[in-house]
């Protein structure tokens, strides 16, 4: 039997999910690995955090925190956030633990005494100011491949490259901004240029990868693969296991792919079985499988694999379907700008499934994609609500209210009956075939199609009308949409877990189906349903309107990266001093244009005068107000407000308005004064 070993980025224990991160890897990842399971096939998921290296050492000191707490915390809020959104690992395990911390280092010490580790003498960047080395994203500067100016000692979020911070150009200390410089160092570094024919052949038979990561990873190798420092002068990490290196630790991308490895060592001693690990990791048939964002491509597909063939024990990546980035309302996701939507949060909004399906059914698989929360609103409500749920819903209501609860007694089939079941027998198959080459999106569609044949077959069967005079029929016809209430509940259950789990219960199934079911023309005919559900409610307009008028508030209220955002300074401290006030430029403006915004119902794009300058403002007032009767409006603008991009219009400033029950209403001065005059 085919045996798979799944495995999702480990997520840096800095901070929590955001919908970026799910779509990037651990839906797909989840979704991929149900279905392995509902195939009865050998699967494992496994993942844990990533708590090494400067994205853990910074956050801590900006948060003046140890590395250990902060990773402490984040590690329980990740994991409970995935096991709200029913995203199951076989073991989530953490990078700090001493599994990872004496794997990483037998590891290091095996490519070491193999000779693809090498000490060289070298130069580091240090801070004057903070007095203290720099390693990787303590610098940043400009990215010498893409021109991105703020391009971070490890990686350039903009081309993907990996860097070193000495290859920056106008490097500076990330904590203090000063110019750092160059001292003298040692370091061990991975000779990568030892494996670099081997790689590009490896790389070249994986004709069957996502093209994006095949011909990046390509094209990388094709332009000469470099040594890299694989060790840092950090106090946080993996100790080389060296005695001349005291002090040194692990890179942190040397010593996290590791974990993959460590996190399955750890899962089979829980499991009571502690060599149960290497018939994953040891034996050439197992089909690994590694989930990333495209950011992590280089490290995957390049460094990874080069650690595993100088290694020499363990099997080689399969397949490593990374997905593009998801953008959230037209805009980047960023957290520092607070421009994200957190897994945490949106589980206190919605139902987990409505999250799954906002999100599967716009992957990034090929290209960038949009969460945009409106289209997830209409979506929801045309395709869970009014397409599945109407489906199941009507299904299970005729048999309760009219079959006296019991689902009828099998018929013989007519035409259409045979059509629909040979259709949900090629859908199975089809939804099969998506999953297993990782196009999520095209499989989803097909449950919701099948949805949409049993609505067309229910209206076409009319049941409300045979069950007057034709009982035979109308048990045929309920017997059939019985069955593809079943199939459903199999087919989009790697999707929608917890409504396939409640489709199961009002069907009155208690055991456990697998894939196969899905096709099976039997079921339990006589028996009688569970408690019938409503299976999705939809959403109401409003509440979306108020989460985006949230997460706009957010965005505005957030400082640069690290400090706290002014929302959450004023929360704090309730009352401002005079001083911290008078911070807030406020001018009046006059309103010279005024637009509505594509395709949103309650933005304005407004151009307003300030006197010395012309500013574009976005503003949700589009329902109190028509662009073309507030022309000539004067309006108090707070005027040095960190720019914010809404609906990808750069907004610069705010408007104030008094809000009474929800209603805007602009203010402006008793008089007539001058565009740009002050406010205090
Ligand atoms: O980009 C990230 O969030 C990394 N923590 C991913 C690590 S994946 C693996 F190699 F561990
Ligand atoms: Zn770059």
């Amino acid at each position: 039997m085919k045996r798979t070993l799944v495995t999702s980025a480990l997520p840096y224990a800095n901070g929590p999910i955001h919908i970026g991160h799910l779509a990037g890897a651990y839906l797909p990842a989840d979704i991929y690995t149900r279905y392995k399971r509902l195939k009865g096939e050998d699967v494992i998921h496994i993942c844990g955090t990533d708590e090494h290296g400067v994205a853990i050492t910074i956050a801590a000191e900006k948060e003046g925190v140890t590395p250990r707490e902060l990773a402490d915390r984040y590690y329980e809020i990740i994991k409970k956030g995935f096991e709200g959104l029913g995203i199951i690992f076989d073991n989530f395990s953490r990078t700090s633990k001493p599994v990872h911390h004496r794997v990483s280092r037998e590891f290091f010490l095996r490519i070491y005494e193999k000779g693809y580790i090498e000490r060289k003498d070298t130069e580091q960047f240090y801070c004057p100011k903070c007095k203290r080395f720099l390693p990787d994203r303590y610098v940043i500067g400009t990215c010498p491949y893409c021109g991105n100016p703020s391009a971070r000692g490890d990686q350039c979020e903009a081309c993907g490259r990996w860097l070193e911070p000495v290859q920056l150009i106008n490097p500076r200390c990330a904590i203090c901004g000063s110019i750092p410089e160059l001292r003298k160092t040692f370091h061990y570094y991975f000779k990568l240029g030892m494996l670099e024919e081997r790689l590009r052949s490896w790389l070249e038979e994986k004709k069957d990868w996502k093209a994006n990561v095949r011909n990046t990873a390509l094209s990388w190798v094709k332009e000469g693969l470099q040594d890299r420092a694989i060790t840092r002068d950090l106090e946080w990490g993996v100790k080389v296991p060296l005695e001349e290196a005291e002090g040194k630790v692990l890179y942190v991308w040397f010593d996290a792919p590791i974990g993959y490895i460590s996190s399955t060592i750890e899962w089979a001693e829980m499991k009571g079985d502690p060599d149960l690990w290497k018939k994953y990791w040891l034996d050439p048939e197992t089909y690994l499988v590694h989930f990333i964002g495209k950011d992590n491509i280089v490290f995957h597909a390049i460094v990874w694999p080069a650690m595993l063939m100088a290694h020499g024990d363990f099997v080689l990546p399969s397949q490593i379907p990374a997905n593009e980035f998801l953008n959230l309302m037209g805009d980047k996701i960023s957290t520092s700008r607070g421009w994200a939507l957190w897994v945490h949060e949106l589980l206190e909004e919605f139902p987990p499934d409505y999250i799954r399906f906002g999100i599967a059914s716009i992957l990034p698989e090929t290209k960038d994609a949009d969460f945009d929360l409106r289209e997830f609103r209409v979506r929801v409500n045309s395709e869970l609500a009014d397409n599945i749920g109407n489906f199941v819903n009507r299904t299970l209501s005729f048999i309760k209210n009219y079959m006296r609860d019991r689902i009828p007694h099998r018929r013989e089939f007519g035409p259409q009956e045979k059509e629909l079941l040979s259709k949900i027998e090629k859908t199975a198959d089809e939804i099969a075939g998506y999953l297993e080459s990782f196009q999520m999106r095209k499989a989803l569609r097909a449950v919701l199609d099948l949805s949409t044949l049993g609505n067309q077959y229910f209206d076409g069967k009319k049941p409300w009308a045979t069950r007057k005079n034709d009982e035979e029929e109308t048990a045929r016809t309920l017997y059939t949409c019985t069955l593809l209430v079943k199939s459903l509940s199999v087919l989009m259950e790697p999707f929608l877990p917890f409504s396939a789990e409640k489709i199961r219960n009002m069907l009155g199934i208690e055991e456990k189906l697998s894939w196969e079911d899905a096709k099976s023309t039997e079921i339990p005919s006589g028996a009688p349903l569970g408690e019938l559900k409503i299976l999705y409610r939809k959403l109401e307009e409003s509440r979306i309107e108020d989460m985006i008028q949230g997460l706009i508030r957010k965005a505005r209220g957030k400082a640069p990266e690290g400090e706290k955002g002014t929302e959450e300074v004023m929360e704090e401290t309730k009352k401002v001093s005079i001083d911290e006030f008078r911070k807030l430029d406020i001018r009046i403006g006059k309103i010279v244009e005024a637009e509505k915004v594509e395709g949103t119902k309650k933005l304005l794009k407004l151009r307003v005068d300030m006197g010395e300058k012309t500013i574009t403002l976005v503003a949700g007032i589009a329902e109190y107000y028509r662009p073309e009767e507030i022309i000539g409006f004067e309006i108090p603008v707070i005027y040095n407000l960190e720019p914010a991009k809404i609906r990808g219009i750069e907004s610069q400033g705010m408007l104030l308005a008094a809000v009474e029950d929800g209603k805007v209403v602009l203010l402006s001065p008793r008089e007539e004064v001058k565009p740009g005059t002050r406010v205090s």
